[in-house]
């Protein structure tokens, strides 16, 4: 864990002209929870039927907006046709090569609307319909955003699996979810290469048995690919389907209805399938999206996320689509072609809000401000952060280099379970503290604990949990009852806990301190430690595996793995290498070991345990303690040498 604000660094008192337009108020942190959400529920959402009840609450299960009717395809793209916004640009979609490119466009919500009623008509006839659930493994492409539309028009619930994962990962999640449908694309492109996206998928499909009966192929590059009787070109599936919202209507949902399942991280066994609702999570984004970055008619709005996260769900595709807002949909990846292409797309599209990562922010740091300050950049209103502490020095340079010395950032803390942004300052209002998420938003009641469940005070760091429910937390973990309850409910009995560590600065605004638990952190994606150890077993000379943590200035966590081998094997480069793209193969790339540390054995204490904060210490080159209990501490010394030489 790092230390990352500090109550004795600098602060910036709100701009008092951003106060008097914000379209966040003061007044707002005084209403009653249920009051707060049920306004912004009546203001924020068009309901097919009203709900008659705000909230139903019996701890951990939530029901928000009982009794209404509603559908987020409807409300992200239909309702803004019906508005006379047709005309407005939904996105402005950014191919890999840039802005300069010529497969550069602009898609209107009319546009947008006809995209997805082709493609929910095309869906309809491999059966998918309500209730019906869809896999997508695509890139950072419109057809993606277009994709997800088309399920939540049918009121078939998806689960989008990060493009950059590897095939196993789909199948494993498809399988868990009784997927019959797949979407993905031929090839992927980022940063000028381009990867068989396709072939992936069917690789892990043809590993086992599964349950994806079809595959739908979107066309990015054009490539020649092996397509079997399985696969279906978009393009052939809805030739000649109509586009006409009335071909497709938007089907009924109850608030409660699955809207989708993301898979994320826990710190043991498989990854968990997060469950969010259709009603309740719509509100969540929709508020926190158009309070958090005060998003106007005319904002132009980039997330530079991906939508295989719960960022790119919650604040690409969900929250400013419902907000009618205009957003940059970005297919590349910062630094190609050029160092500047993130400036020069803020410049052309005069980006008013970006959200984005410190690890994004922290590349373009290294590479200098020369390429921001060659860009006139003047139209960044707002900007935001988001997936790890922002370190305080990097805040300085974003709001120094990017936001022109005086645009507020939004440092938003939030979690794929909590769905939307649960504690971020607020434009016109909150003094802001380089490094901190500070304080709750509206209607969020946080608090830091002690392990005994005491409230702490200031300057001690304990566990950060949630009081009371919220519209866009998670329902469920799917098919897993019981560790739902044992992972997020059972440290405390009244309180979600969220797993991160926290504590009060002197004016009792929270400062977030990273994670408790074995989920290691990089360049902002979770990771849990056990799928990373799990993938190194798999090869055939590896005996045990143990993975840690050590800070990294790049990607914030880089991960160390510590390698016992079989018998005599030797652990040489070659197999260092080996298992670094075992890895890559069995979960993705950005799971590769930074470091991979041979031993003849794992430290053990005594009952057999892996000693995890010692390799922790390991690993950030740290005092090792106490290693008395240990069976054999000369292990350690062994590790020792190999990390220090
Ligand atoms: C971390 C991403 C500090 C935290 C939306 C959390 C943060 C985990 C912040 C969730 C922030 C995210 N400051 N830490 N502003 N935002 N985190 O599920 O440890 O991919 O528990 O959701 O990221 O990661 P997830």
């Amino acid at each position: 864990m790092s230390d990352q604000g500090s109550s004795q660094g600098n602060q910036y008192p709100p701009d008092p002209e951003l106060a008097k337009t914000a379209n966040v108020r003061p007044e707002m942190k005084d209403q009653g929870l249920e009051e707060f959400w049920d306004n912004q529920a009546k203001d924020k959402i068009s309901w097919f039927e009203d709900y008659d009840q705000v909230l139903e609450w019996n701890l951990p299960y939530a029901k928000w907006f009982v009794g209404g009717k509603l559908n987020a395809c409807y409300n992200a793209v239909d309702r803004h046709v019906e508005n006379g916004q047709g005309d407005k640009v939904a996105l402005h979609v950014v191919p890999d090569d840039g802005p300069d490119s010529d497969q550069a466009h602009d898609i209107t919500f009319a546009q947008l609307q006809e995209q997805v009623v082709t493609f929910a008509n095309g869906l309809k006839k491999l059966g998918v319909g309500k209730g019906v659930p869809v896999g997508i493994y695509m890139q950072m492409i419109p057809q993606a955003v277009v994709a997800m539309l088309a399920c939540a028009r049918l009121g078939a619930p998806h689960t989008v699996v990060f493009g950059g994962f590897s095939g196993k990962a789909v199948a494993e999640r498809c399988n868990d979810l009784e997927c019959k449908v797949l979407i993905t694309q031929d090839q992927a492109l980022r940063g000028g290469k381009s990867a068989d996206q396709k072939t992936n998928a069917d690789e892990g499909l043809d590993a086992g048995p599964t349950t994806v009966e079809k595959v739908v192929v979107v066309k990015r590059t054009g490539a020649d690919i092996p397509m079997s009787d399985r696969d279906v070109y978009l393009d052939d599936l809805v030739d000649g389907e109509s586009g006409d919202a009335e071909s497709c209507p938007c089907e009924p949902m109850e608030s409660e209805d699955l809207l989708f399942l993301l898979y994320t991280s826990g710190s043991t066994g498989k990854p968990k399938g997060v469950v969010h609702t259709t009603g309740g999570y719509l509100v969540g984004v929709a508020t926190t999206h158009n309070l958090v970055f005060d998003v106007k008619d005319d904002s132009v709005y980039w997330c530079a996320a991906d939508i295989g996260w719960i960022t790119g769900h919650s604040y690409i595709t969900y929250g400013p689509l419902v907000n009618g807002c205009t957003s940059v949909l970005y297919e590349g990846v910062p630094g190609y072609p050029d160092k500047e292409v993130w400036w020069k797309i803020v410049e052309k599209y005069k980006v008013s809000i970006l959200y984005t990562s410190p690890t994004a922010i922290r590349s373009h740091m290294k590479w200098g401000e020369e390429h921001a300050q060659a860009h006139d950049l003047s139209s960044i209103k707002i900007l935001g952060s988001v997936g790890e502490p922002i370190n305080p020095e990097v805040w300085e340079w974003y709001r120094e280099y990017v936001g022109g010395g005086k645009a507020p950032i939004m440092d938003t803390w939030w979690q794929t379970e909590t769905g939307h942004i649960l504690i971020t300052p607020l434009p016109g209002i909150t003094t802001m503290k380089p490094g901190s998420a500070q304080q709750p938003f509206p209607g969020v009641l946080p608090e830091i604990r002690d392990d005994e469940g005491n409230k702490l005070d200031v300057e001690q760091t304990g566990n950060l949990v949630l009081t009371a429910p919220w519209p866009g937390m998670m329902r469920g973990l799917y098919k897993d009852d019981e560790r739902f309850r044992e992972t997020y409910w059972s440290k405390y009995s009244d309180a979600y806990f969220a797993g991160d560590g926290a504590k009060y600065d002197a004016d009792g605004d929270i400062m977030l301190m990273g994670r408790l638990d074995d989920v290691v952190n990089v360049s902002g994606h979770r990771l849990s430690t056990f799928e990373v150890e799990s993938a190194l077993v798999e090869h055939d000379d590896v005996a045990e595996a143990a993975v840690a943590a050590r800070k990294d200035p790049d990607t914030g966590q880089a991960i160390v793995a510590f390698v016992s081998l079989k018998g005599d094997k030797q652990g040489t480069e070659e197999l260092e290498q080996a298992l670094r793209e075992q890895v890559a193969q069995s979960i993705g790339k950005l799971a590769r070991p930074a470091t991979v540390i041979f031993a003849p054995d794992l430290p053990k204490t005594r009952s057999g345990k892996i000693m995890r904060r010692l390799l922790k210490n390991l690993a950030e080159g740290e005092e090792l303690g106490d290693t008395s209990t240990l069976v054999d501490p000369s292990v350690v010394d062994e590790m020792k040498k190999q990390i220090d030489g």
